[in-house]
């Protein structure tokens, strides 16, 4: 188009409703994830709360996570639940052997899994053992977890100190069952799905979406065979069954598996070629939605896209198994890349979930090994800006350019992305804007329609180079400020993004 950019919104449109899980997070048994991210013990020095740090709490709690996926990833289809419950000197210990081969001393269990979903105010994401798991322990988990009455399973559950059962919407059959979860073909696993989701019951009042474990990027055979298994039965309360979500796992990376690329020392080539892999996202969720249509026209089933992000190679010096990474603008403009994606197809996708939240791959946060010391990383502020998406209504933010888009490894990719929502209730709506330009600032027009504008506040994240990031030392190298190069305009307003940004504006509607 001629003119400057524009994104043009129709503020009286409001399309699905971006389910809050979509800003959901993850937490393994990885590295420093789970031990000394989040879980400190006692007696630690450092703040906490039955060993759980204070800090960390506080900084996730202001970012209203929706739920938390635990204890894995690959993790899970090794762990066996028992062993993480009663007192913590008799808990057995087991191997790590998917992360750095280390003994896990199994003293961060159940309890203490839903002692951090109860601090953070989250809801709770279990995900099952079915790669060396029985039928029956995952039926006893679930039992030990949601059960109110004096079942074995509830009354076990007491003798270790916890009355009241917790609450569990969402359960994993398994992980990657395709890899690290068993090897499997996906029609044994469809099968093995089923019958260990029959399994995971509705307990009480208690109403479990029990998520299939999906395919890996673009496999999308593997999604069309958990299809054609779950529409076969209908389960008695309605829902789709026997699984009432699949999954979906995809990194973002510039380089082959062995050489996956650096967090902070990359070429403009390779700043492109991030922000054209973080887009694919968005092309796989609609391809495996796609699939899931054909089978399923009323989106009963739900997409759970329960890993993403970029995975790059460990930071020198750290254990290779601990997936220790730093977090740059770049990790920020994936983020933002990200959700923009998953608003416009919040019809299908149920949940998402970054991973992960502490010290593992695109972190919120990562904590010192010596001082403990904790920083917030750009990725974190991502979040934190976007957070009024949560539960609001989509609306359609179309990408006007002045200039040809260019490909990049063979997709297109605009130098601006760009969603919206609306908050009905608040006569407020939300758009997020990035500009990608590495080098280059960008004035782009917002074209708002169908609802006056009565006021505006635009906050935006950047920082002096693509690759800045924040430490201990400076801790707000990239943090958000207010953005003030903002205008009226005949069509809304005028804004001027600095070269790799992330905005966001907030519009109050008349
Ligand atoms: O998030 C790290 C690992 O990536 C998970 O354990 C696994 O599910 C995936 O391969």
């Amino acid at each position: 188009t001629d003119g400057p950019a524009r994104v043009v919104i129709d503020l009286d449109l409001p399309g699905a409703t971006i389910s809050r899980h979509l800003y959901g997070h993850f937490a393994e048994h990885l590295g420093r994830c789970i031990y000394g991210g989040f879980y400190v013990g006692e007696d630690s020095e450092i703040p906490n709360t039955r060993g759980i740090r204070d800090d960390v709490v506080e900084a996730l709690r202001a970012l209203h996570i929706p739920n938390l996926r635990w204890p894995g990833g690959c993790f899970a289809d090794d762990y066996h639940w028992r062993d993480g419950i009663g007192p913590r000197e008799d808990r057995p210990r087991m191997v790590n052997s998917h992360w750095g081969d280390i003994v896990e001393d199994n003293s961060f269990g159940t309890h203490e899994f839903m002692d951090l979903v109860e601090l953070l105010g989250t809801e709770a994401y279990v995900n099952g053992n079915v790669g060396s798991g029985t039928v029956a322990e995952m039926s006893d988990w679930i039992e030990y977890l949601t059960r109110a009455d004096d079942s074995p399973m509830a009354s076990l559950r007491r003798e270790n100190g916890r009355d009241e059962p917790w609450t569990v919407p969402f359960f994993g059959i398994g992980n990657e069952a395709w890899g690290c979860g068993g090897n499997m073909r996906a029609e044994d696993y469809a099968a093995l799905a089923r019958q260990y989701a029959t399994y995971v019951r509705d307990h009480g009042g208690n109403r479990v979406t029990r998520i299939a474990a999906g395919a890996n990027v673009d496999d999308y055979a593997w999604t069309e065979a958990l299809m054609r298994a779950a529409t076969n039965l209908e389960r008695r309360d309605g829902a789709a069954g026997p699984y009432q979500a699949i999954s979906l796992h995809y990194y973002t990376m510039t380089g082959p598996w062995e050489d996956k690329g650096d967090a902070t020392d990359f070429s403009d080539e390779e700043w492109y070629l991030t922000l054209s892999r973080a887009a694919r996202a968005e092309e796989l969720v609609a391809r495996h939605a796609t699939v899931m249509d054909h089978y399923d026209p009323h989106k009963k089933v739900g997409l759970v896209f329960d890993e993403w992000g970029t995975w790059w190679n460990v930071e020198p010096g750290t254990n290779p198994g601990f997936l220790y990474q730093q977090n740059t603008v770049r990790d920020a403009l994936v983020a933002g890349i990200h959700f923009d994606g998953f608003h416009r197809h919040a019809d299908r996708l149920l949940m998402a979930n970054i991973a992960q939240t502490v010290n593992v791959l695109q972190a919120m946060i990562l904590t010192d090994p010596e001082s403990g010391a904790l920083v917030l990383t750009p990725t974190y502020h991502v979040f934190a800006m976007n957070a009024a998406h949560q539960d609001a209504r989509a609306l359609a933010a179309h990408v006007l350019l002045p200039e040809e888009v260019t490909e990049v490894d063979g997709r297109p990719l605009p130098r601006v992305s760009a969603s919206a929502s609306l908050r009905e209730e608040e006569d407020a709506a939300l758009v997020s804007l990035s500009n990608l330009d590495a080098s280059a600032p960008r004035t782009l027009v917002l074209d708002l329609r169908g609802r006056e504008v009565t006021g505006h506040e635009a906050t935006v994240l950047t920082g002096a180079s693509t690759a800045a990031h924040n430490t201990p030392e400076q801790p707000d190298a990239v943090a958000p400020a207010p953005l003030t190069d903002v205008r009226e305009h005949e069509r809304g307003l005028e804004i001027t993004l600095p070269p790799h940004s992330f905005a966001t504006v907030r519009l109050q509607l008349g």
